[in-house]
């Protein structure tokens, strides 16, 4: 009577497990992801196909795949990400968000991403702004929010800080001679270089050394810890360097 068993409950155990993988498919999690989906190469509207697009785009949705959850991205302001991440309206923000101290006394940093940092950018033909130096009495444009609008209001004697809602607006501002210079970060000061080399040149190098970080709330450890696990793994397989090189290689 006990040899059947010996074989019907493995046959069993593979059909349980094979039927049990679609369920758990179709059960699966869904996280909402808060985005300034305006901030290309990070993450950017493909005109082609109306998708959200991007580095931060991309690895966030290897991310969910890794955690076997789908992402949702919701796109939103800039200045308005940690508040409505806050408020619940979603559970992670990824945008290009650089860790700062005051930033982590709201909302907790995965492990940082990406390495880079602020730059001026300005028209090709101001030969005036070589530095930081060079924006006594200049008017700045920034993005409302970001670590170049902190990074301008410090200066010291700087004209005036124009903060922008968008960064194309501040970029805007600097192509028909409203600002003299934008400060930015240097991959997207340099997407815009590319795309409009007649009115846009970046000065220089980097003059701060910022890291991009994934934001939760601060009592989701648990959260935190699959997202830095999965950032991990994802370093580990290649695939961060794969994506990296996609977005910022030289091709
Ligand atoms: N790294 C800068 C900051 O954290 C700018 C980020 C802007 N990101 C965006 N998606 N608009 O303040």
């Amino acid at each position: 009577m006990k040899r059947w068993s010996a074989l019907v409950v493995p046959v069993l155990l593979v059909v349980a497990v094979s039927l049990a993988s679609p369920l758990a498919v179709a059960a699966q999690q869904t996280i909402r992801v808060g985005a300034d989906t305006a901030f290309p190469p990070f993450e950017f509207v493909d005109e082609e196909t109306g998708e959200y697009t991007g580095f931060d785009m991309e690895l966030i949705r290897a991310i969910g795949e890794v955690m076997g959850v789908e992402v949702e991205i919701v796109n939103t302001v800039f200045d308005g990400l940690i508040p409505a991440l806050l408020l619940g309206e979603f559970d992670v923000i990824i945008s290009a968000m650089t860790i700062t101290e005051e930033r982590a006394q709201t909302v907790a940093f995965s492990d940082p991403y990406f390495v880079t940092g602020l730059v001026i950018a300005t028209r090709p033909d101001e030969t005036s702004i070589q530095s930081t130096e060079d924006l006594k009495g200049k008017t700045v444009a920034v993005q409302m929010g970001s670590t170049g609008h902190f990074a301008a209001a410090d200066l010291p004697g700087v004209g005036r800080v124009d903060p922008y809602q968008f960064v194309d607006q501040a970029m805007t501002a600097v192509i028909i001679g409203a600002a003299d210079a934008a400060i930015l970060d240097e991959l997207v000061a340099i997407e815009y270089m590319r795309a409009h080399p007649d009115a846009i040149k970046v000065v220089g190098e980097p003059f701060t050394t910022e890291e991009y970080g994934i934001a939760v709330r601060p009592q989701e450890t648990e959260l935190l810890a699959k997202i830095n696990a999965a950032l991990a793994e994802l370093r580990a397989s290649g695939r961060y360097d794969e994506l990296y090189d996609k977005w910022f290689g030289v091709d």
